[in-house]
């Protein structure tokens, strides 16, 4: 049996969590939004279309800010489109997704559906097959209260106040070769530059977001953040970042220790803003929105799932539809970790993408919706990390994986609220084969006479929840923790997430 130890100490924080750092995203992209939130026929379906059982669902998970509509949809996306009378809408080409997109869920359903969950939009404006003009029409139309011919046609549309949206993201992956109007961080850095001060005038209330790398594995990674940040330090207040993680060729060790790669790509962004940030001599941070990350097999959408032909372009195909278990679960719980571990600087954040694409919810047409693995992490994480995160000293075994070297054992996070003491840890056990004995010094911690603790776990660590067992996993009670003279004792299963919480 392996042991390792830590200590938490309300004085010594990392910074104050932002509630934005729970946020989800939904793309217009095979059944998220047809046959996902929207589904008229189904039993759960509201006046409006949507599936009361996701709403709950989603609900249930806490998600703040999503954001919408994409993705690589964006890069081709015509807003004009989507709003008006329902039966004017055209029906266009998704390049992004070889698909038909009907339009007959647009800016204005959506946001009535933000309302039922209780999430906040966020928008993407599209920088790949258009420009500043358009995306200033687009803001004019969400966020101007009234007087202008955009303002009076969101009216007209039936919402008399703005949405007043106040994060924009500008653009999506333009790095990426795959993502329509795809061009260099020069390139892309003036144009970013030009729409966000353009928006500014417009609005000067908005945060904007301006494209980091998709992944940390791009060959352009690093400079591509330093070129951008160059032209728009002083007209952006976010940096993005993508992360995907899946297991390759059986290599669970190096999986189930993806958070260290997200720790590392988050730690270089930030030094690459603040690299920027001296040359200037400027005083400004820019704070990173991590706007997309997951566990997604897109080895598997690559050779299996793509749509391809001139007559073949499907309205809400099956895509992207992992099917999560045990370990990804873990590995997402672990983001979190990492996440969390870096609220001083990630103040914002998507998981990326919310129902049946690489999502936490799944649902069948006609039938049930239920929880994945991974819905269990983000809505505990969502529901106990309060207040602030405590700087954590560990004391952990290691292991060494082909991907990242030698990486510990066991990864933790604290977090702790001011106000009502309310103390938070969470930790992954990244071992195969043995438990963890943790001991958690929590001395410093006033008045904590209260434990409790929920692992996930199973005996088949590839164990999922499907339409025909959707309850195969579930958080348990993890009856070892135990409380004593200002010390936790808790023993962590192998391959296990587990949520201790302090009152
Ligand atoms: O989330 C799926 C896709 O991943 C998004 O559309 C894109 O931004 C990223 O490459």
């Amino acid at each position: 049996m392996q042991t390792a130890r830590l200590a938490l100490d309300p004085h010594f924080t990392v910074g104050r969590i932002n509630r934005n750092i729970f946020g989800g995203f939904v793309e217009h992209l095979g059944r998220h939004v047809y046959d996902g939130i929207h589904e008229p026929g189904h039993a759960t379906a509201d006046d409006e279309g949507f599936r009361g059982d996701v709403i709950d669902l989603v609900r249930e998970l806490g998600v703040s800010t999503i954001r919408y509509p994409g993705g690589n949809f964006v890069s081709g996306f015509r807003w004009e489109d989507s709003v008006g009378p329902r039966e004017q809408r055209p029906r266009r080409l998704d390049l992004a997704w070889h698909s038909t997109e009907t339009n007959q869920v647009g800016m204005h359903e959506f946001a009535s559906w933000l309302g039922k969950v209780g999430s906040d939009l966020m928008l993407a404006v599209n920088l790949g097959t258009r420009g500043t003009s358009e995306a200033l029409e687009l803001l004019e139309y969400s966020n101007l209260p009234k007087g202008t011919a955009l303002a009076e046609a969101r009216m007209a549309n039936g919402r008399p106040d703005p949405f007043g949206v106040k994060i924009w993201c500008l653009g999506n992956e333009m790095d990426g070769w795959w993502q329509l109007g795809h061009r260099s961080a020069d390139d892309y850095g003036k144009l970013a530059s030009r729409t966000a001060k353009a928006m500014r005038q417009l609005d000067p209330s908005i945060e904007l977001v301006v494209c980091g790398s998709s992944s940390a594995h791009m060959p352009t990674f690093g400079e591509w953040e330093r070129v951008v940040l160059s032209h728009t330090y002083d007209d952006v207040d976010y940096i993005s970042c993508h992360a995907y993680y899946e297991e390759k060729n059986g290599d669970l060790a190096s999986f189930l220790a993806s958070a260290v790669d997200m720790d590392h790509f988050i730690e270089s962004v930030v030094a690459t803003a603040d690299h920027v940030k001296a040359v200037r001599g400027s005083s400004k941070t820019i704070n990173i929105s991590f706007d997309e990350w997951n566990v997604w097999y897109l080895s598997r959408f690559e050779d299996v799932e793509k749509i391809q032909g001139l007559d073949n372009w499907p309205v809400a195909p099956r895509l992207l539809e992992d099917h999560y278990s045990v370990a990804d679960a873990v590995v997402v719980g672990n983001l979190l970790i990492s996440l969390l571990r870096h609220a001083d600087r990630v103040t914002s954040a998507s998981l990326a993408q919310l129902v049946n694409v690489i999502a936490p919810i799944m649902t069948e047409p006609g039938g049930p919706a239920w929880r994945q693995t991974t819905f269990f992490p983000f809505a505990l994480t969502s529901a106990l990390a309060r207040g602030v995160v405590l700087e954590l000293k560990l004391d952990a075994g290691t292991y060494g994986t082909s991907q990242y070297g030698v990486v510990p054992v066991v990864d933790a996070v604290a977090t702790h609220d001011d106000a009502t003491g309310a103390t938070a840890v969470f930790l992954v056990n990244r071992s195969q084969t043995e438990e963890v004995t943790v001991t958690i010094d929590v001395a410093a911690l006033d008045d904590l006479d209260r434990v409790d603790a929920q692992s996930l776990y199973d005996t088949d660590v590839y164990a999922k929840n499907t339409l025909e067992e959707p309850e195969r996993v579930t958080m348990k009670p993890n009856t070892s923790a135990t409380l004593e003279r200002g010390v936790v004792t808790i023993t962590l299963p192998a391959v296990s997430w587990t949520a201790v919480s302090l009152a």
